[in-house]
């Protein structure tokens, strides 16, 4: 058993008995070194889980460990010393800020909510940090809910600036399938998480209309780039980019099906959305939004963050020309 874990074992807090939730919560439980809780708001789920071994919502044919217990009792917070929060990045402030008198003051909140931030702290992370006294850290991942339960080797990134948690968090992974890398790069380990969806839309639409490898690697390859600028744009360190964060979850997210961001492009590509796109919500096309309202208070930005700027034209304006998305793009220079 590791040194500082030999004493009691580790109370992990799983918040959001949802996808990735469930399936993080699953795999940490095998740990016999933790006890792990699953915190939902859905009665239904916690009953489910703690009655049959199921989350008959969100994993209905998957036995969970009798290891692992749920509670719809928020009070569990306080008694754990590490929190993952895995709800969606639109609720995660104002649920940070209505239970943080819960948590213990060396508690540790880890963000995995892939999204943008409406304050000024621009990343979820950064704002939970300017909201609380404990320290925040980070988890993104190439990873799909469904491979992760399912046991496959699956990768995330531990981003903190606080650099002494990461013995920690290997700690809590081993023996499990996650692997980890790590980055201080806290801000950079956000936005990537973030833009990845924004290049997954683009790249569904790209290979709706024409099912090329030829493009689509052009049109990668371009993404990859613009990410970086923007990822340097916006303070992040360029060698983020590399993590598994970055070019992973580009990856799994731009090329898989999987993909809620990438099937939002094969859709729009393929002519679903003429006019009632600018109703939907999806956690990508608010990141388009966010970014692009920046980035367009200066032209020369908007020029430069070409595939940006057009998919922001895509989703706002209901008469945009779908195929001359590509176009547009690749006469950029
Ligand atoms: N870090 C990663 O590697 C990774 C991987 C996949 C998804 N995600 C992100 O994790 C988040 C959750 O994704 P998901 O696919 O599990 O979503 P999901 O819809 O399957 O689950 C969301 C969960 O949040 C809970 N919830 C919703 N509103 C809440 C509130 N106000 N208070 C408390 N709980 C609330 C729901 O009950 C549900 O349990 C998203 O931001 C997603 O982008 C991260």
């Amino acid at each position: 058993m590791p040194k500082n874990m030999e004493e009691e074992k580790k109370k992990i807090c799983i918040v959001g008995a949802g996808a990735i939730g469930t399936a993080l919560a699953n795999v940490l439980a095998h740990n016999s070194n933790l006890e792990v809780i699953l915190y939902s708001i859905e009665e239904q789920v916690v009953d489910s889980i703690n009655q049959r071994q199921y989350n008959q919502k969100y994993f209905p044919n998957t036995k969970l460990t009798w290891r692992l217990k749920a509670s719809g009792d928020v009070n569990v917070l306080s008694e754990s010393s590490v929190i993952f929060l895995a709800i969606p990045s639109s609720v995660m402030l104002d649920f940070v800020i209505e239970s943080k008198h819960l948590f213990a003051p060396d508690a540790i909140l880890v963000n995995m909510a892939k999204g943008l931030s409406k304050d000024v702290h621009f990343t979820i992370a950064e704002s939970i940090q300017a909201n609380v006294s404990q320290r925040v850290a980070t988890l993104k991942g190439p990873t799909f809910a469904r491979d992760l339960i399912d046991k496959m080797p699956t990768a995330f990134t531990l981003g903190s600036v606080h650099e002494e948690l990461f013995p920690l968090f290997k700690e809590i992974v081993a023996d499990t399938n996650v692997y980890l890398d790590f980055s201080t790069d806290l801000r950079g380990v956000e936005l990537l998480s973030t833009m990845k969806n924004i290049y997954a839309i683009a790249t569904g639409i790209i290979d709706a209309q024409f099912d090329s490898p030829n493009l689509r690697f052009m049109f990668l390859t371009k993404a990859f780039n613009e990410m970086r600028s923007i990822l340097i744009h916006f303070g992040g360190a360029k060698k983020t980019i590399f993590k598994y964060c970055g070019y992973g979850d580009f990856g799994l997210t731009a090329l898989n099906d999987l993909s809620r961001n990438r099937t939002l492009g094969l859709l729009i590509g393929k002519g679903f959305f003429s006019e009632n796109i600018s109703n939907m919500v999806l956690e990508g096309k608010n990141a388009v939004n966010i970014f692009s309202g920046i980035l367009s208070q200066d032209e020369n930005l908007t020029e430069k963050f070409v595939i940006i700027n057009e998919l922001q034209k895509v989703l706002t304006q209901p008469n945009y020309d779908i195929p001359s998305f590509v176009h547009h793009i690749l006469n950029d220079d």
